[in-house]
This record gives structure tokens, sequence and C-alpha cells, in this order.
């Protein structure tokens, strides 16, 4: 008998704006990825002001799904997807996030796309908000530091739910929602929030108020999806990178559990529909004086989510800084320690499969829900030989990982979904905005420049992965 449950989710992930192009087309408006220039990893991405002449935004053509869709749908069907996870661009529906009416024209889009999944027995898995919210709510209101935003995302979530009622079931939320939180930094910031940082602004309470109304928004659309379709699933989507003391000095083991508490409080915040004790301490000792009221209280309890989607690539190790003894918060500097153990990729992320297993248990200790891994893969260079592409690193990584969920499965107990892949087919990195950092299955003829034709073209790893879903993750 096979560990992985029958019905066990194998799929793919994406997201519409790394995948999907057609940044003008159907009336889409402007999102924040397509104010994100191309960067690399010693390059950071610029967020510029509006769209400048002559920067190379990659989001904007990405590997131009938008019109390829019914090509990509079918390879996907090949492969033996049995669900297909992506986003819906918000600003294909709002263009500018605060209209009256959704636009027709976006809707059709999606309608279009699931009915091609569906044709091939693929389940559909949305994401609602991925790194893509409209860029007139940052420029006109100040990104989600403006509690307004709950309302425009309600809106949002509400039409989208009504439409695809029939058609799609498992949804998310916010993508890696806690990014914010675990980062601090500019590109996690915008992409998460859609803030950037004025002179003068406690950033952090900035992050934690917008956090505070995004799990807002998240809980108000539980409790409406479930109303539009009790049969819908609506789960949360967390960054997954457990934190490892960096030694068995218990100041370093004291600033991996804060800095495991600082990533995953939303998870508190959204499965058990309460801030942790630890986190309301530290508000008033900053003195934030949040605007969280009582009725905000009343709906985070009263919108937990069904299960927990979570990305998982890496794990990370923590250092606690010399003489600290009261908060142990971390910063960057803290966190990016090397791991002696492991090995690396070729964007510097930690390889670890057992930290996988790890976080599966630590997920489930905490929040006995059922789990969905939504992303997880690896970024590497490929190289195109005679037509061919063998990435026998990915199938590596992809397959050891494979391993650790069978035994969180089989020994541990875990109730696990499903397993997407990310990018099961090449698209713009979220970090660096290359094409080159390719994790896909499925290879697309486009470079870092933006050069190619976007041939789509079958890596070693498409075949692999076919015999995986086809053996229920027997044939490894
Ligand atoms: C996650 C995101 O952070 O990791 C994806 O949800 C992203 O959008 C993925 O693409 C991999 O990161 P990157 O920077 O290599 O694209």
């Amino acid at each position: 008998m096979s560990t992985f449950p029958k019905g066990f989710l194998w799929g793919g992930a994406v997201a519409a704006h790394q995948f999907e192009g057609g940044w003008q087309d159907g009336g889409k408006g402007i999102s924040i990825a397509d104010v994100m220039t191309a960067g690399d990893n010693n390059k950071p991405r610029q967020i510029t002001n509006g769209i400048k002449a002559g920067e190379n935004y990659p989001n904007h053509e990405a590997i131009d799904f938008y019109h390829h869709y019914k090509e990509d749908v079918k390879l996907f069907a090949e492969m033996g997807l049995k669900c297909f996870r992506t986003s819906i661009a918000w600003t294909r529906i709002f263009p500018n996030g605060d209209e009256d009416q959704p636009n027709e024209m976006g809707l059709q889009f999606y309608d279009n796309l699931f009915d091609e999944l569906l044709k091939y027995g693929i389940e559909p898995v949305i994401t609602l908000s991925h790194f893509e919210m409209p860029y007139h709510l940052v420029t006109e209101y100040g990104g989600w530091r403006n509690r307004k935003l709950i309302d425009f995302f309600v809106k949002f979530a509400t039409v989208v739910f009504k439409r695809y009622r029939n058609k799609v079931k498992y949804w998310m939320t916010f993508n890696e929602i806690n990014n914010q939180s675990g980062m601090m930094n500019d590109w996690s910031l915008f992409t998460n929030s859609g803030i950037l940082k004025q002179s003068g602004e406690d950033i952090r309470r900035s992050m934690y108020q917008a956090s505070h109304y995004e799990m807002v928004a998240s809980a108000l659309v539980v409790q409406i999806g479930h109303k539009i379709n009790p049969d819908f699933q609506i789960g949360a989507m967390l960054a997954m990178g457990p934190a490892y003391p960096a030694s068995p000095d218990p100041h370093d083991m004291m600033k991996s559990e804060r800095a495991m508490q600082a990533n995953y409080w939303y998870a508190d915040v959204q499965c058990k529909g309460k801030y942790p004790a630890w986190l309301l301490k530290y508000f008033e000792r900053q003195q934030y004086n949040l605007d969280i009221t009582l009725a905000d209280q009343d709906i985070l309890r009263a919108g937990t989510v069904d299960y927990i989607g979570f990305s998982y690539y890496a794990s990370h190790v923590v250092q606690a800084s010399k003489n600290e003894t009261v908060d142990f918060m971390a910063q960057d500097a803290d966190t990016s320690i090397p791991n002696p153990t492991l090995p690396t990729s070729d964007w510097g992320w930690i390889i670890d499969p057992i930290g996988l297993r790890y976080a599966l248990n630590w997920l489930t200790d905490r929040y006995d829900l059922p789990l969905f891994i939504v992303e997880n893969g690896l970024g590497a260079f490929d190289t195109v030989e005679a037509g061919q592409i063998h990435d026998p690193y990915r199938i590596t990584y992809l397959r050891d990982h494979i391993k650790q969920m069978a035994l969180a499965v089989k020994i541990d107990g875990v109730r696990l979904m499903g397993y997407t892949p990310w990018g099961i087919i090449d698209l713009v990195s979220a970090g660096t905005g290359q094409m080159d950092k390719r994790y896909g299955l499925i290879y697309v003829d486009k470079n870092d420049a933006g050069e190619g034709s976007l041939h789509r073209m079958k890596k070693d790893s498409f075949k692999w992965f076919q015999q995986v879903i086809a053996s229920n993750g027997d044939n490894l």
C-alpha cells in the first residue's frame, strides 16, 4: 500500500505575476510586480516610481502564459498533475483595486483557465494575493498601512469566490504572509504589504499594523468563503524555514526560539484566532498602540483557516548577538549564519530535506491541522544540450524532500494533503527577477536579458515526476 493517501494532491505551483505576462492585456492594471526591475544574486531588484522607460521589468512578459495557457496546461496534464496552484492577479479583476465593478475580461480569463484545467481533471488551487497587489493601492492609500485595504481585498475575494464557487475548492489568502516579519527588508515589505519605507517611519510598527489588517482581511474572507460554498477549503500560506540554533549556547537557543515565534505568530493568529502572549507583551514594551479593535479580535477568532499551506526551501541558522538578554528579536544578520553540515544551492540557499520533516512535525504539534506543501524546489542553472535538459540535481533535490515527506506521513502521522513543487514551469524569480534561476520541470527558452523564443521543452525531471505521480509517490 502506498504511503501517501488516495487522492493526494500531487501538483505544481506558480504565481500569476511570475508567469502570466500579458501585463496590459484584457484590461489588467499595474501591479506592484510590474514596477520591479530585474536583478540577480548580487544586484537587488529596484522598485521604481511607476514604470520607467529603458528599465527591464521581467514580469511584464514573463513566460507569456496568458497566451500559451492551453499548450502549457496540456503539458501539465501529460505530467499527470492532480492539481495546479496559481494565483488570481488582483489587477486583472480590479485593475486599480478600488473600483466598484470588476473587470469582466479578467474574470473570463480565469474561467477559461480553470475550464482548461478541469477538462484534464486538474484541480485548481488558488492563492488570492501573491506579491501582486494593485500598485494604485500603494500610491493612493499607502498599501496595507491603511485599514481601507481590508474592504478592497474582501470585495476582490468575494467576487472571485462567487464567480468560481463551482470550479475552485482549495484557496489560500496571502502568500508567505510572514516574510515581512522574518526578513524585514524592502523587498518583503513591498511584496507582502505594498509598503515603501518613508523617512522617519518606524517601519517595524508599520509592518505589524499592516500584518494585522491582512489577518483581519484573511479571517473575514475565510468566513465569507465558507458561506458562499461550505465545501471550500481555505488555508493560510506561510514561508516555512525553520531556525536552528548556531550552537548549544542557551542564548542561541533562545534566539532561534524567538526567531520561530517571530516568523510564525501569523499562524497563531490564523489557526488559533488570537495573538500569542509574547507578541502582545512586545507591542506593549514598544508602545506601539496598534489599531487592533475588539471587533477585529472577534473576526480573528471566527475566521480561522482550514489548513496550512506552506513553502519550504531551506532551513536557517540563528546566532544570538553578544550580551543579548531581553528580546532576542532577530535581525537579518543574526539569521544568515552558514550551516557547515549542509550544502547550498547556486543562490546560497541551504539544502536540508530533513528540515522539511522537522517543519511538518513542528507545524502539526503546534496547530494540529492538515498541511499542504505548496512550494518546494531548487533554483538552478540549466543547460540545453542537443535539445535536451538533463537536471539530475533537481531530481535529487525533489526526491530527497519527498522521502522526508513520506517519513513524516508514515512514521510521524502528519496529515499531508499534497505537494506542489515550485515553478513547475520556468518562470521569473520573485527574489531576483531572473529567468536563469530555474525551478521548472518544463524549460522555457528565455534568459535573464529577456531573450528567447519562449519555446517549452521537457526536462529529465518532467519524466521523473510523471512516474512519481503515477505511482502515488512509491516510485522515486
Ligand atoms: C517564495 C515565493 O518566496 O519562493 C515565490 O512564494 C518565489 O513567489 C519562491 O518565486 C522562490 O523564490 P525565488 O526568489 O527564487 O523566486
